[in-house]
């Protein structure tokens, strides 16, 4: 039976969800891996995501709770809000209080994906400060640590992402993912469903 993937995410300006389809192409060429995309649900009123300046959102189907459990693994992904997940994503974590209760998560690898605006504006608080959710379902953490390589060294450029994930710097919202942050993303798709396959085949 296949690996199912699902790579969850929230993304008002558009950049977590470009990592977000890089990483799937990264997923999806690992054989026998079936990967799916998923956002949260937006919980700001349109008036206000207008004034915020918000395109409209990807066509990706907005998934509930219940769906998490029928994945092998998760990939999660959020934009940066002073350093921490954005409150729409913390927003459906915490409707995950039915699957918290039966464990339904617990034993099933994740990882984290980000954006954030500004370099020291949060690469590594935004996941590390997640770990916490992914703590409470039992969940494993999959961090990419150096796998990346050499890219992982780059002084030349900005470059967004960490030992724990993927990541890019939107700037003021004019810039989007890099190539050498799109290899990155890519990398961890590929990588987290070769951890996550092992796993499920040794289950
Ligand atoms: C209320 C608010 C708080 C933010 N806080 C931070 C922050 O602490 N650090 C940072 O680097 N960027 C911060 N940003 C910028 C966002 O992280 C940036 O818009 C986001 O990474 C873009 O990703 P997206 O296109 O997927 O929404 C903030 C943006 C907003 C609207």
């Amino acid at each position: 039976m296949a690996t199912k993937i699902y790579i969850v995410y929230y993304s008002m300006y558009g950049h977590v969800a470009k990592l977000a389809e890089e990483i799937k192409k990264g997923s999806s060429s690992v054989e026998g891996v079936e990967v799916k995309l998923w956002q949260v649900p937006e919980t700001l009123p349109e008036e206000v995501l207008v004034k915020m300046g918000a395109p409209p959102k990807s066509d990706a189907p907005i998934i509930t709770p219940n769906d998490l459990a029928e994945a092998d693994g998760i990939l999660f992904g959020f934009p940066t809000r002073f350093g921490m997940m954005a409150a729409q994503f913390k927003a459906f974590l915490d409707a995950t209080g039915g699957l918290w209760r039966t464990q339904a998560l617990a034993g099933k690898p994740a990882g984290l994906f980000f954006s954030t605006g500004s370099q020291g504006g949060g690469q590594e608080t935004t996941p590390l400060t997640a770990i916490t959710q992914l703590a409470h379902h039992g969940m494993i953490f999959v961090p990419i640590g150096y796998t990346f390589g050499a890219g992982m060294f780059e002084m030349e450029k900005v470059k967004g992402g960490s030992p724990y994930g993927a990541g890019t710097f939107a700037g003021d919202g004019s810039r989007f993912p890099s190539e050498l942050e799109l290899e990155q993303a890519f990398h961890q798709g590929k990588y987290f469903a070769s951890i996550a396959k092992k796993l499920k085949s040794s289950s």
